[in-house]
């Protein structure tokens, strides 16, 4: 979801690409080592990871070999070659037990195998940064959350799906993060790095990108039927009753509060993030048009 995103940016911007995907295993060092050595790349941008979240509490190994070992393979890489790197993350690797919007310094703690395995990997990215000051390389890794988006399953989708079908739905409420586009991220992802012309690259480290507002997945789904009604959708929902978690139950605990605080990435970016909303409402309009 979010590469396809990513390679309309850099499209746009005239950069070359190299796009892989499953035929290269990000988790097999040799196999990384021989692609940069083919193709010399100045950047490597990784969009690849085990994102099916309930799914890695019975496959911890199968998500850590992607999102932790994969991650540290191309930090590797970027060491040797000296290439600048630009990683994602997730708000998963908090424990969402905060009050106040999650800054890059705040204490981790993931509550699942996902968060677990995302967390590691942004360990071994960032502990590549030793030395990167004598060689002018960058080294970011961005957390992101609640992505929406073409080319992968999201919540805004599925919401869509089950409208159409159904009068009455469900939707859990006490869960409250960032929605965001994967264009938004994309576009403020590759500004960091300094792959857009908006600016030269931001410092190495942590940053966290997401549209603006926080809502819970109720408020989401209640935003997303007002929106698609609007632009002419055809539509079964009448009602979104909002549930707890506990009506709801999956394999993964999700953290209850993971809104991130972009404060840092808006300040190097120069502008700030426009509202889910509006992020939402040009989905939906491209959606419309398929
Ligand atoms: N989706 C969200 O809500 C969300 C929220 C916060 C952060 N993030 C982070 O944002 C980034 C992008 O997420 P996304 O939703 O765009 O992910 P996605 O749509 O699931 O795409 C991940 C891609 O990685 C591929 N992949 C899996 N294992 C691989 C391997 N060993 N080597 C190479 N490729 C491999 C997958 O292939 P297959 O499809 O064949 O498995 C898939 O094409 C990830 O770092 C994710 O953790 C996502």
């Amino acid at each position: 979801m979010l590469a396809q995103a990513v390679q309309a940016v850099l499209s746009r911007e005239a950069i070359d690409v190299v796009a892989s995907d499953r035929e290269l295993d990000i988790g097999n060092a040799p196999d990384v080592t021989s692609f940069v050595e083919q193709h010399r790349p100045t950047h490597i941008v990784n969009c690849a990871a085990y994102t099916r979240v309930d799914d890695a509490e019975a496959e911890e190994a199968a998500a850590t070999q992607v999102n932790g070992v994969g991650p540290e393979n191309l930090a590797a890489v970027a060491r040797i070659f000296e290439l600048n790197l630009l990683h994602f993350s997730t708000d998963y690797v908090f424990a969402g037990d905060a009050t106040e919007p999650y800054r890059e310094d705040a204490a981790v703690s993931p509550q699942g195998a996902y968060g677990r395995s995302k967390l590691l990997g942004e360990q071994r990215v960032l502990s590549t940064l030793t030395g990167n000051g004598e060689s002018g390389r960058t080294v970011q890794v961005v957390r992101t959350s609640w992505l929406f988006g073409d080319g992968g399953p999201n919540f805004v989708a599925t919401m869509l799906g089950l409208m159409a079908e159904r009068e009455v739905l469900k939707v859990v409420v006490d869960q409250v993060g960032r929605p965001t586009y994967t264009c938004d991220l994309a576009e403020a992802a590759l500004g960091l790095a300094g792959l857009t012309r908006a600016r030269p690259a931001a410092e190495s480290g942590i940053f966290h990108v997401a549209n603006a507002g926080e809502t819970s997945w109720h408020g989401f789904a209640s935003q997303i039927l007002e929106q698609a009604r609007a632009l002419g959708f055809s539509l079964r929902t009448t009602t979104i009753h909002a549930i707890p978690s506990s009506e709801f139950p999956r394999p993964a605990a999700r953290p209850p509060y993971s809104v991130l605080s972009t404060v840092k990435a808006e300040a190097a970016l120069g502008r700030s993030f426009r509202p889910f909303s509006d992020a939402v409402h040009d989905y939906l309009q491209r959606k419309n048009r398929e």
